[in-house]
């Protein structure tokens, strides 16, 4: 039999990550990506230019397609409808991605089951901000429902005047408005599964993940002093929300950890950036249970192959070549594992990231810290 035909539509750094396992499995991927130069389509031969907001791109692309999967979820929801009727398996499917496109679906949805969130409420006019405010008090947190990411789309605002503002800035960009309360978290978690479209599940060990900016920027797995009752609700939490939605292929919970609660923030239906450190810390990456699940293939073992695996971004600053840095981190390291995504640096843009497994966290994150300064030219020794 010949092996299924796998589509993925956008060309970041997570498609491309997609390629290394599918070349172990001896599948092939296409792409579907608006440049040449993006960072998937440099490395996975069958590249097709178009847009994921065109129509007609997305229909002459899956057509070639037995499955279709996605590097992020900003492909119009009736596409996808169209597609799946007219047989192509589309994983996730639009059901379930319309909780990962929309903020404001996925704390209704969320809500009706019975998940833990934040206060939040839809924001229609001015009054509904105002008792919204009175409810949880300023500062509170804003937010576009759809197309924000790496901390684009969220506001923390300080004052009424502030929160109108931004929330005529965002009705003007013609987008729907959710409010939340600012959660005093004491860390952000990140719980990962898998799941295939016949059901079956595999749960990631809960990572602790620190953005920087809204940008994730370090990952700890498994996450340091949680107590294994918490960690197994948090992944509890993760496999019934993959369920109820009916998820197919990895789902990311990201979640705030306030000491007491341990509350849902957001869904992502597709690799994670908090799943990175699974490509040299796990017996199996993100990436390959993607795939498995995703063409309906028994899941791997997502358990850890070092007791910690600690993972740092690469986020871009001023300089122009990261390779000159490898002779002196790989000398200083020979443990260490590098990844980048052939992407054009730009100030704050994730680049790539490092990984480091061992015992020791502290010892783990100061090499990692290290490698990620000196690559991208914080620091010169
Ligand atoms: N209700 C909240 N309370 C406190 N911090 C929040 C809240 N919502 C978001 N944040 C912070 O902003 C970051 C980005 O928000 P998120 O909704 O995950 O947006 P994005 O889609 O850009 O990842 C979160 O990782 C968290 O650090
Ligand atoms: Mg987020």
């Amino acid at each position: 039999m010949s092996a299924p035909r796998i589509g993925v539509i956008g060309g970041g750094q997570l498609a491309r990550m997609m390629q290394p396992a599918a070349v172990n499995l001896g599948i092939e991927l296409s792409v579907l990506v608006q440049s040449p130069n993006e960072s998937a389509a440099q490395v996975i031969p069958n590249v097709m230019l178009g847009s994921h907001h065109e129509w007609s791109d997305v229909a002459k692309f899956a057509s070639q397609c037995d499955v279709l999967t996605f590097d992020h979820e900003h492909v119009p929801l009736d596409f996808l409808v169209k597609l799946q009727e007219s047989g192509i398996a589309v994983r996730p499917g639009p059901h379930a991605l319309k909780f990962a496109q929309d903020k404001l679906e996925m704390r209704k949805k969320l809500s009706s089951i019975d998940i833990p969130c934040p206060t939040w409420q839809e924001i229609q006019s001015e009054s509904d901000l105002q008792s919204f405010a009175q409810y949880v008090g300023y500062p509170l947190v804003l937010k576009t429902a759809k197309g924000g990411y790496d901390g684009k789309g969220v506001w923390v605002v300080d004052s009424e005047l502030e929160a109108k503002n931004v929330f005529s800035e965002i009705l003007t960009l013609g987008g729907k408005v959710l409010a939340e309360q600012l959660v005093s978290f004491t860390r952000e978690l990140s719980a990962q599964v898998a799941r295939s479209p016949h059901g079956q599940c595999v749960a990631y060990p809960i990572v602790q993940s620190t953005q920087t900016n809204g940008i994730c920027h370090e990952v700890i797995s498994p996450c340091p002093d949680l107590a294994e009752d918490r960690a197994i609700y948090a992944q509890e939490i993760a496999l019934r929300i993959a369920k109820e939605l009916d998820v197919v292929g990895m789902l990311a919970v990201e979640l705030f950890d306030t000491g007491s609660e341990i509350l849902v923030n957001e869904l992502a239906m597709r690799p994670h950036n908090s799943g990175h450190w699974s490509m040299d810390g796990a017996l199996t990456s993100q990436f390959e249970n993607h795939l498995r699940a995703i063409l309906d293939w028994p899941l791997g073992s997502p358990a850890n192959t070092s007791k910690v695996t600690v993972m740092v971004n690469l986020l871009g600053k001023d300089v122009g070549n990261l390779h000159s840095a490898f002779r002196h981190v790989m000398a200083r390291d020979p443990e260490l594992k590098i990844h980048l995504y052939g992407k054009e640096i730009k100030p704050g843009r994730k680049i790539g990231h490092v990984n480091v497994s061992g015992d020791n966290i502290e010892d783990l994150l100061a090499r990692a810290w290290h490698a990620a300064d000196y690559i991208t030219g914080v620091i010169d020794e």
